[in-house]
């Protein structure tokens, strides 16, 4: 359904929409030439748009979960108003599988699990869809405040550097990655934005330079292979990205080339950061080894475009996800605080222990 006729006005910062009881997304796969939203009532069709990539990005993985426990929890209700506690387990399971490398899904279900625990009897959807609301909110409200402590870190007027997507369409608003950048820019401390135009779903190419190009921010885009060389080239301070799970010991999971912008950007001297709420934050899982790696068809590589670049019967390795370790990191920006140089004792005076 297209955004006009659906009344929404388009901003990035409106891509996960709850009107009249639904739950609409904008179909991230159709942007930047498409902006048509799906209508989403069952939970199983919220687990389908989280695995096929209409929404993407950890937190707004995690904010779309927690609306499809409200819609789980309506259809539960109805089918047995008793029991139903018990029924919507089996969703929760079924959100659960549907991508294993962002913790921010897991950290949204086990909240919608608590309130479901705590509810008393009568209509949970109400309830449910607070909870969920208060997780959009929250969200929102963490990228502003990430957004102000990132910029502060940036010395101006300088280019920087940033990955995939970590854009409001990644977040409930205003982005993690794309928050520093936007907030650094108000500040007049960017000068440019190199966006990597991140294969195989090129979410640099289509989502982030549509998000910057929209708010007026200068934006070149590069094919992934080009950033050493942006690198060495000068006039570049930082690489800022955002992850989709941070271990304990400040090794994070982000999008499948960011260690090796890390790895680049220490032999060039420039400055590495992390920005992402904590609840990206997975304090159960000690290293970054212990990340569990989405994988996914090599059918995504083999194609380009619509078309089929790779010859017949050649294998592929599709990780989706990599692993930097804290020692290539400068900073991790959260709202509750700034990490710099990242290890354990660090992340858990964040984290209160
Ligand atoms: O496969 P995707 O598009 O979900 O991957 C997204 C990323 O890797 C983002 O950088 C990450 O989720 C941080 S989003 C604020």
């Amino acid at each position: 359904m297209d955004a006009s006729a659906l009344g929404i006005d388009l901003t990035a910062d409106n891509a996960i929409v709850w009107r009249d009881g639904r739950l609409y997304l904008l179909d991230q796969r159709l942007l930047p030439q498409q902006a048509d939203f799906l209508p989403l009532e069952e939970v199983r069709a919220v687990a389908d748009a989280i695995r096929d990539m209409v929404v993407r990005g950890a937190p707004a993985i995690g904010i779309s979960a927690a609306y499809g426990v409200a819609l789980a929890a309506r259809h539960r209700f109805r089918a047995n108003p008793v029991d139903w506690k018990t029924a919507i387990a089996a969703d929760l399971e079924t959100l659960a599988r549907s991508r294993p490398t962002a913790v921010n899904l897991f950290w949204a279900i086990e909240r919608m699990g608590a309130r479901i625990v705590a509810l008393p009897e009568g209509d949970p959807e109400p309830a449910l869809l607070a909870e969920a609301r208060r997780i959009h909110e929250e969200d929102v409200e963490a990228n502003h405040r990430m957004g102000d402590l990132g910029a502060a870190l940036i010395e101006g007027a300088t280019a920087v550097i940033t990955h995939c997507n970590a854009g409001a369409l990644a977040t409930g608003g205003y982005g993690t990655a794309l928050g520093v950048i936007r907030s650094a820019f108000r500040d007049g401390k960017i000068q440019r934005v190199y966006a990597d135009e991140t294969r195989p779903w090129l979410q640099g190419a289509r989502l982030t330079a549509w998000e910057l190009e929209r708010d007026g921010i200068p934006v070149s885009l590069m094919v992934e292979g080009a950033a050493a060389a942006r690198m060495r080239a000068g006039g570049v301070g930082w690489i800022i990205v955002g992850s989709d799970r941070i271990a304990a010991n400040g090794d994070l999971a982000n999008k499948i080339g960011t260690y090796g912008l890390a790895v680049a950007a220490r032999y060039h001297g420039l400055k590495f950061m992390v920005a992402a709420p904590t609840s990206t934050i997975d304090m159960k899982v000690p290293s970054g080894e212990l990340i569990p790696i989405e994988e996914r068809a090599a059918e995504e590589i083999f194609h380009c475009g619509g078309r089929r670049v790779a010859t017949e019967g050649v294998d592929a390795w599709n990780p989706v996800f990599d692993v930097t370790p804290a020692g290539l990191v400068d900073a991790i920006v959260t709202e509750k605080g700034v990490v710099l140089n990242p290890d354990r004792a660090k992340m858990e005076a964040l984290m209160g222990g």
